[in-house]
């Protein structure tokens, strides 16, 4: 067994850090879950809710996996077994079991954005033009040899980088991918909200109706949350096991979740004036982006431009992310089984391809496990529970447990002493248990 302490990888600079760390919290779940989840759970109130839950809960979710990985300078697992033993290393393991299911779903849908570049060029726009954009999303999710197709690729191009390493891989794209993503994004903004017809759309992103929230918007707030912010299941307390000593954290956290949760905002920018503009419905769930936003480019001048570039920014927000998903489960073989990135990268990416093939069948609609879809099974079990349940053990470990050790590392052993650290104990202590906890049984319902 390989301690995997001694010559480990580490990231070249702050900025390739901080482009890997947003490149995992900005993906689909900014672009494409948190417009959609907003649509359905009513719009400007749900986004205030989920502003709070991000900046209060988040952030300290966020520090507290940094402080774990860069003290241990181990995956999930080690991290946990070597800080502390005990039962410990099951959070860790909880998140490396997360991981194999989060990227096994994640594959299909961000395969499905390759699919939609390409088709953005060949056709899409006419059959949009001619109202058929629903007609054509269904009919391409409904045949799962298409859709696996398109998930090996993607999945493939994901095991690639991560077996180039940490430095030559994972940083070296996410520096090139995130500017990218980022002007991509702003274009597309410029162009929906100079839309005629644009201001229904800001008014139902921006003007909060509270009468709107429920116990169960709350809680698919808190569990969007994890899920875009990528915690509680190690993927930051990995990637922060490759930081060096003088990098300071609480500035890293803050840069994260702050880059993380203006992307997911600028994105409903993007999305809902167009949707107004046009007159589509904004709680139309999963299929927004899929099925309305290409009848929306093809009803703009240069609309097979934008849908392209659309989808290509979609492409790069899911790469960065994956890369980190598959970067849990590789890191935890590599340091505690012994296995070389390479032999870990590609069996372990086999491996999660091939559990994301019944979520791939399942969008044909035969494959529910009570009632709902596999994919959807796959979704809600890992974003809205173990993500969750992994982050009120985070919490505990470093407000009660660790409490000593976190805050010295936390402030470089003293060196660089933060303002917020006291809110920060608490927060850890017992605002993000007990609110997690609480909102666990407000909400949580099949
Ligand atoms: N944060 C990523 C997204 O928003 C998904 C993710 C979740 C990545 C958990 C890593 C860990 O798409």
């Amino acid at each position: 067994m390989g301690n995997g302490t001694e010559n480990r990888e580490q990231w070249g600079s702050r900025l390739g850090f901080i482009m890997a760390a947003a490149g995992s919290a900005v993906g689909l779940g900014n672009i494409w879950r948190f417009p959609y989840i907003t649509g359905v759970n009513g719009g400007a109130a749900f986004v205030l809710v989920y502003f709070a839950i991000v900046f209060t809960i988040g952030i300290s979710v966020m520090l507290a996996e940094f402080v774990i990985g860069r003290n241990a300078g181990l995956n999930a697992v080690g991290a946990f077994q070597k800080i502390k033993g005990g039962a410990w290393p099951v959070v860790g393991w909880m998140g490396v079991i997360a991981g194999f299911m989060i990227l096994s779903f994640y594959g299909v849908i961000a395969g499905w954005t390759i699919a939609y570049m390409i088709k953005s060029v060949s056709g899409l726009m006419t059959l949009a033009a001619a109202g058929k954009a629903g007609d054509a999303f269904g009919a391409f999710v409904t045949n799962p040899v298409q859709v696996i197709a398109y998930q090996v690729v993607f999945m493939a191009i994901t095991i690639w980088i991560v077996y180039k390493g940490v430095g030559e891989g994972i940083e070296k794209y996410c520096k090139i991918m995130m500017p990218a993503l980022f002007v991509i994004l702003l274009i597309l903004i410029v162009r929906s909200v100079t839309l005629p017809g644009a201001s229904k759309g800001l008014e139902f992103y921006l003007r909060p109706d509270f009468s709107k929230l429920t116990g169960a918007s709350i809680f698919a707030a808190l569990g969007q949350g994890f899920f875009s912010l990528s915690l509680g299941m190690g993927c930051m307390i990995t990637y922060g096991s490759y930081l060096n000593k003088k990098e300071i954290l609480p500035s890293a956290a803050v840069t994260v979740t702050f880059l993380d949760t203006m992307v997911a905002f600028l994105a409903g920018f993007a999305i809902f004036p167009a949707v107004f503009a046009f007159g589509i419905e904004p709680g139309a769930g999963p299929g927004l982006t899929f099925v309305t936003l290409p009848n929306v480019f093809a009803k703009m001048p240069g609309g097979m431009i934008f849908s392209f570039l659309f989808f290509l920014l979609l492409f790069f927000a899911a790469l960065t992310s994956s890369v980190s998903l598959l970067e849990v489960c590789v890191a935890y073989f590599k340091d505690q089984m012994g296995w070389s990135r390479t032999k870990a990268s590609w069996l372990l990416g086999g491996v999660i391809t091939a559990l994301g093939v019944p979520s791939a069948i399942s969008l044909g609609g035969n494959l529910k496990i009570a009632g709902k879809d596999f994919l959807d099974v796959m979704d809600w079990g890992s974003s809205n529970f173990l993500l969750p349940l992994g982050g009120i053990f985070i919490s505990l470990f470093v407000g009660w447990v660790w409490l000593d050790g976190a805050k010295a590392e936390a402030t470089n052993e003293g060196k660089h002493p933060f303002s917020w650290m006291t809110a920060w104990i608490w927060i850890c202590r017992v605002v993000a248990p007990v609110a997690i906890a609480w909102i666990f049984v407000k909400g949580l319902k099949w």
